[in-house]
């Protein structure tokens, strides 16, 4: 139970599922029935997002992301690949190199006990270093994205790959300002990515991964006043600026986009577009660790995509007890 809601997490769950075919606009009934007959071969994706690692073991966040690890490694059947959508360390932005390298080995230490599973990371805004830092040198290769992309080995942060038919694209959608704060927008260099990416693999089932989502109605559904008490300052930190522009890159390729994934909310929403469902996931660390966020437990999203192009989700709870 959730004391501060007075929700289970049985019932949270129920609700989310009465919520997502409330919020449907669009959802085809090809999809739908899809999801509940296909019996084809299946490629097992686990998103997990927002881990939020905090220093010194704050809240027991280690403790946790370790419980979410070993939760994952017992799924049956195991996952065949992990996107991680970011904010994998809390207080990077405020830290100098030295610190926030040292937070993130402890991510890794932790996080890699999942091989051999290949994860793709997903860059958050408390992926940042050093940007709320005025001490920090900006000229250091290793400030905002560069030690994220260096310690991750990433020559860029938006790519794409395949596995067992399925595409997948990741994108970086989180900028930051001259003052050091962050908003989400899709730059046009991502735009013609995604576009240049679905013309080439049209007919393929595709996935698109960025942190802030693309859309989402949960401000509304809460009230904006509720986000001031948690890490969202202002609006245009929330929700992308320009969502519409991506929704009109994948419906003006035609290509076979499936499921769009975020995180940065901390709480599970699902909206059906024009065919494509936009997911937002529920975070590992919940509400910063202070337990559910707005309701929403800690957890994770196991999604099975099969070979015929439909898929099932999954949210998955993996009883931590903040406190
Ligand atoms: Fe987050």
């Amino acid at each position: 139970m959730d004391t501060r809601t007075g929700v289970t997490r049985r019932e949270f769950l129920r609700r989310s599922l009465i919520t997502a075919a409330g919020l449907a606009t669009g959802v085809s009934a090809a999809t739908v029935s899809s999801e509940q007959t296909s019996s084809s071969e299946s490629l097992r994706l686990v998103f997990a997002t927002d881990i939020h690692l905090m220093q010194n073991d704050a809240l027991r966040s280690e403790e946790g992301l370790a419980a979410a690890v070993e939760a994952i490694r017992a799924l049956q059947p195991r996952p065949d690949l992990m996107v991680c959508g970011g904010d994998l360390t809390d207080p990077s932005p405020n830290l100098n190199y030295p610190a926030a390298n040292k937070l993130l080995n402890r991510f890794l230490g932790i996080w890699t006990r999942l091989h051999p599973i290949e994860t793709h990371y997903v860059f958050g805004n408390h992926d940042f270093v050093g940007t709320k830092n005025p001490l920090v040198s900006r000229y250091d290769s290793r400030f905002g994205k560069g030690l994220f992309e260096k310690r991750l080995g990433l020559p860029r942060l938006y790519y794409s790959f395949e596995k067992r038919g399925w595409r997948f694209i990741i994108l970086d959608d989180v900028c930051l300002n001259p003052e050091g704060d962050y908003y989400a927008e899709y730059k046009a260099d991502q735009l013609d990515f995604v576009q240049s990416e679905l013309k080439a693999h049209k007919e393929k089932p595709t996935v698109l991964v960025n942190h802030i989502p693309t859309f989402s109605v949960f401000g509304k559904l809460v009230g904006f006043a509720r986000f001031v008490a948690t890490d969202f300052k202002r609006r245009p930190s929330l929700v992308s600026r320009n969502g519409q522009n991506l929704a009109n890159v994948i419906r003006n390729s035609g290509a076979n986009v499936k499921l769009v994934l975020a995180g940065h909310l901390h709480h599970q929403e699902r909206l059906e577009i024009d065919g494509v469902s936009y997911l937002n996931g529920g975070a590992i660390c919940g509400n910063w660790w202070k337990g559910p966020m707005m309701g929403c437990p800690e957890g994770f999203n196991v999604i099975d995509l099969r070979s015929d192009g439909s898929f099932k989700i999954a949210y998955k709870t993996y009883g931590w007890r903040a406190g």
